[in-house]
């Protein structure tokens, strides 16, 4: 199964340069709690903009892998070079982490979506993607503060 998960402001807004445009505890221990153990998939943009936040630590997941175009490799991570493939014959469950090239290039692959909705706008610069989102039912839903939890499942054909 693919699994995408992020926190977007009203306007969509998931970035600011690369790093998060926020800084909300419920959101970040929504998020660990989630992929805590998991195998997750990001760009290159986000893993270093991780490894920023996780500095000495190893990151908390169980297995990273890392897509990027050119040849870079990191120590631990599993490089993705052909992401469409690897999306089409994964048999892994897999969370994918961002960022934006990446959620872009997944969303016709997911079966769900864990979507935080920030009730407030924020300033920033990278945007989620436009995307069909009636292509999903919303399974799940919870209000906390100023964050909606929502989880969303693929309509099947
Ligand atoms: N709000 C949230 O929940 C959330 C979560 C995660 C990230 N973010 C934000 O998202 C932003 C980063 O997004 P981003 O789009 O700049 O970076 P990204 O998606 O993390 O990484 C982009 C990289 O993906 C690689 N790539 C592109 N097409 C590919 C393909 N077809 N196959 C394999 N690899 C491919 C490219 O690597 P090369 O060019 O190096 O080859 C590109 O640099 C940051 O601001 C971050 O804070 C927000």
């Amino acid at each position: 199964m693919i699994s995408m998960i992020w926190a977007m402001d009203e306007n969509w807004l998931i970035g600011k340069d690369n790093v998060l445009p926020w800084h909300y505890p419920k959101d970040l221990a929504y998020f660990k709690n989630m992929t805590k153990d998991k195998a997750v998939l990001m760009g290159d943009m986000t893993y270093l903009s991780l490894k920023g936040y996780y500095k000495t630590k190893p990151l908390p997941f169980r297995k990273n892998y890392v897509a990027n175009i050119n040849d870079a490799s990191y120590p631990d991570a599993i490089h993705i070079k052909d992401l469409f493939s690897f999306l089409k014959t994964t048999e892994e469950d897999i969370f994918v982490i961002g960022g934006k090239t990446i959620y872009q290039l997944s969303l016709p692959f997911a079966d769900r979506l864990y979507i935080t909705y920030v009730l407030k706008t924020h300033e920033g610069n990278v945007y989620f993607p436009s995307f069909d989102l009636s292509q999903f039912k919303l399974i799940e839903k919870r209000l906390e503060d100023q964050l909606i939890f929502a989880v969303y499942e693929r309509i099947s054909e």
